[in-house]
C-alpha cells in the first residue's frame, strides 16, 4: 500500500498523454497573454480590499513590510514553480508536477489544496467585487441595494465564533460568479482578448492610485511605522507584521494560474517562467507602492471598510475626487478578472484529476465544439457561487491563503526531491542557488501560516480531512496509475 501512494508518473508519459489528440486543448496562448493572465489573477481583492483590513487589524502601516516578506515568499516558490512549469508543461499545475515527482498520494493533497485556492479565492474575490458595485451604486449613481441581498448572512468572529446577520444572500457576488462561467464555457480564447483589455484597465487605475496619491502621503500617519503589540499575537508589533503577510498573502495569489493554461500555451517551455515571474515582478513592485501611499494617506485605523483605496482617495478631500468613480470602475472591472483566471483554472485542475482516475470521468469531459471542459466549469461555478453568496471576504481570504501556502511549501520541498532523485531530467528551466532558494521558499511559506489565526487552521485541517476521505473511498480505488 505504501508504494502505492508513492509510485510517481513518468514525465513522458505526462508528456504523451498531453499531447493525445482527443485531449489536447487549443494551444492560443503567446507570452504576453501569459503575463496577462497572471497580472489578472493577481491584483484584485488582497490589493483592493484586503490591504485595507489587513494594515488596520495587524500591520499598520508596517503592511508595507509584510507585503516584503510575502512578495519574497512568492518569488522563491515562483522560481521553483517556473522550474516545474517550464519540465512539465502541462495542465494541472503542481498537482501535475507532485505526481511526477513525490507520487500520487502528496499529488492528490496538493490538488485537494489547490481546490481550496481557486474555488475558494473566486468566491473570495466575487465578494471583494459586490462591495466596490454596491458602494458605487449607492455612492456614485445614488442606488441604495437592500442589504438583505448583498451581504452574507454569516460571518466569524474570533472570539464569539459564527452569527447571523439578518442578510440572505449576497446576490451580486453570486451573479458575477455565474457570469464568468458562462464565459468560459464558451472558449479561452474569447476569454484572454477579454483578460487583456480588463488588465489593461487594472494597472491603469492602480498607476493613477500610486502617482496622485503620493503627493498626499503625510509622514505622521507612517508614525510609529510599527504600531506596539497590544499583548495578543498578531495584533500589531512584529507578529502583527507577520500575520499580515499570511492574511495579504491572498494578494500574490494567482500567478501560478499561469501554469495551468500551459497545454493551452504555444511555446509552454520559454513561456511558462516567463509568465509566472513577469506577472509576479509587476506585482511585487506596485503593492509595495500602493501600501506606502494608501497608509500614507490615511491612518491604519481608519482603513478597514470595503473599498479602501477608494476611501483614501475621498479622505484627502476635492483635489483627487475625479479619481474616485475611476477608482471603483477599475477595481470592478479588475475583480471580474481575477474571477475569471481562478474559474478558468480550477476546471483545469479537476480536468487533470479526472484523467488520471482520482476524479470521476465526468471531471474530464471536453466540449466538443468549444474544447472546454465545460463540466467541471459548471460545477466549479455552482460551488463557487455558493460560497460567495454565503460567506465573508475575511473569512475566505484567509482560508485561501493557507491553502496556497502548503500548496507553495510542497512545490519547493518537491524541488529539491527531484533534483536529487531525477537529476539528468530536461530543466528549460532551473531554480537558481538549490537548495537555498527552495528551503528558504518552504521556511517563508511555513512561518507565514504560522501566523495566521488558529480558527483558519482548523478549517484547513477540516478541508484536507475531507481530502483525505474522498482519496481512499474513491481516488485511490480508481487510479489509473495503480490500476491499470
Ligand atoms: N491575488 C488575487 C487577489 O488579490 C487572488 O484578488
Amino acid at each position: 500500500m505504501g508504494k502505492n501512494l508513492f509510485t510517481t508518473k513518468s514525465i513522458s508519459k505526462l508528456l504523451d498523454q498531453a499531447s493525445a489528440d482527443e485531449h489536447s486543448l487549443k494551444r492560443t496562448l503567446g507570452p504576453g497573454n501569459l503575463v496577462a493572465l497572471g497580472i489578472g489573477a493577481v491584483i484584485g481583492a488582497g490589493i483592493f480590499v484586503i490591504t485595507g483590513t489587513a494594515s488596520a487589524q495587524y500591520a499598520g502601516p508596517a503592511i508595507v513590510i509584510s507585503f516584503i516578506i510575502s512578495g519574497l515568499a512568492c518569488a522563491f516558490a515562483g522560481l521553483c514553480y517556473a522550474e516545474f512549469a517550464s519540465m512539465i508543461p502541462i495542465a494541472g499545475s503542481a498537482y501535475t508536477y507532485a505526481y511526477a515527482t513525490m507520487g500520487e498520494f502528496i499529488a492528490w493533497i496538493i490538488g485537494w489544496d489547490l481546490i481550496l485556492e481557486y474555488l475558494f479565492a473566486s468566491s473570495t474575490v466575487a465578494v471583494g467585487w459586490s462591495g466596490y458595485v454596491v458602494n458605487f451604486f449607492k455612492e456614485n449613481l445614488n442606488i441604495d441595494m437592500p442589504a438583505y441581498l448583498v451581504n452574507a448572512p454569516y460571518t466569524h468572529d474570533q472570539k464569539l465564533g459564527w452569527i447571523a446577520t439578518g442578510a440572505f444572500i449576497n446576490l451580486p457576488a453570486v451573479l458575477i460568479v455565474a457570469l464568468v462561467s458562462v464565459l468560459l464555457v464558451v472558449g479561452i480564447k474569447e476569454s484572454a482578448r477579454f483578460n487583456n483589455i480588463i488588465v489593461i484597465v487594472k494597472l491603469a487605475v492602480v498607476l493613477l492610485f500610486i502617482i496622485f496619491g503620493f503627493s498626499y502621503i503625510r509622514p505622521e500617519n507612517l508614525t510609529p511605522f510599527i504600531p506596539p503589540n497590544t499583548g495578543e499575537f498578531g495584533h500589531y508589533g512584529y507578529s502583527g507584521i507577520l500575520r499580515g503577510s499570511g492574511v495579504i498573502f491572498f494578494a500574490y495569489i494567482g500567478f501560478d494560474a499561469v501554469s495551468t493554461a500551459a497545454q493551452e500555451a504555444k511555446n509552454p517551455q520559454r513561456d511558462m517562467p516567463i509568465g509566472m515571474l513577469g506577472s509576479l515582478a509587476v506585482c511585487t513592485i506596485l503593492y509595495i507602492l500602493v501600501a506606502i501611499v494608501l497608509t500614507g494617506m490615511v491612518k491604519y485605523d481608519q482603513l478597514a471598510v470595503a473599498s479602501p483605496i477608494a476611501f483614501a482617495v475621498d479622505s484627502v478631500g476635492a483635489g483627487l475626487k475625479w479619481l474616485n468613480p475611476l477608482i471603483k470602475l477599475g477595481a470592478i472591472a479588475g475583480l471580474s478578472s481575477v474571477i475569471l483566471v481562478m474559474l478558468m483554472a480550477q476546471p483545469r485542475i479537476f480536468y487533470s484529476m479526472s484523467r488520471d482516475g482520482l476524479l470521476p470521468e465526468i471531471f474530464g469531459k471536453l466540449h466538443p465544439t468549444f474544447k472546454t471542459p465545460y463540466v467541471s466549469t459548471i460545477i466549479t461555478g455552482v460551488f463557487a457561487a455558493l460560497m460567495a453568496g454565503l460567506f465573508p471576504i475575511s473569512v475566505l481570504g484567509e482560508l485561501v491563503s493557507i491553502g496556497t501556502l502548503l500548496a507553495f511549501t510542497i512545490v519547493c520541498l518537491g524541488i529539491l526531491v527531484l533534483r536529487y532523485k531525477k537529476p539528468d531530467l530536461v530543466r528549460p528551466f532551473k531554480t537558481p542557488f538549490v537548495p537555498v532558494i527552495p528551503v528558504l521558499g518552504a521556511g517563508f511559506c511555513l512561518v507565514q501560516m504560522y501566523g495566521l489565526p488558529g480558527d483558519t487552521w482548523i478549517r484547513l485541517f477540516v478541508w484536507m480531512a475531507i481530502g483525505f476521505i474522498i482519496y481512499f473511498l474513491y481516488g485511490k480505488k480508481h487510479s489509473k496509475l495503480n490500476n491499470p
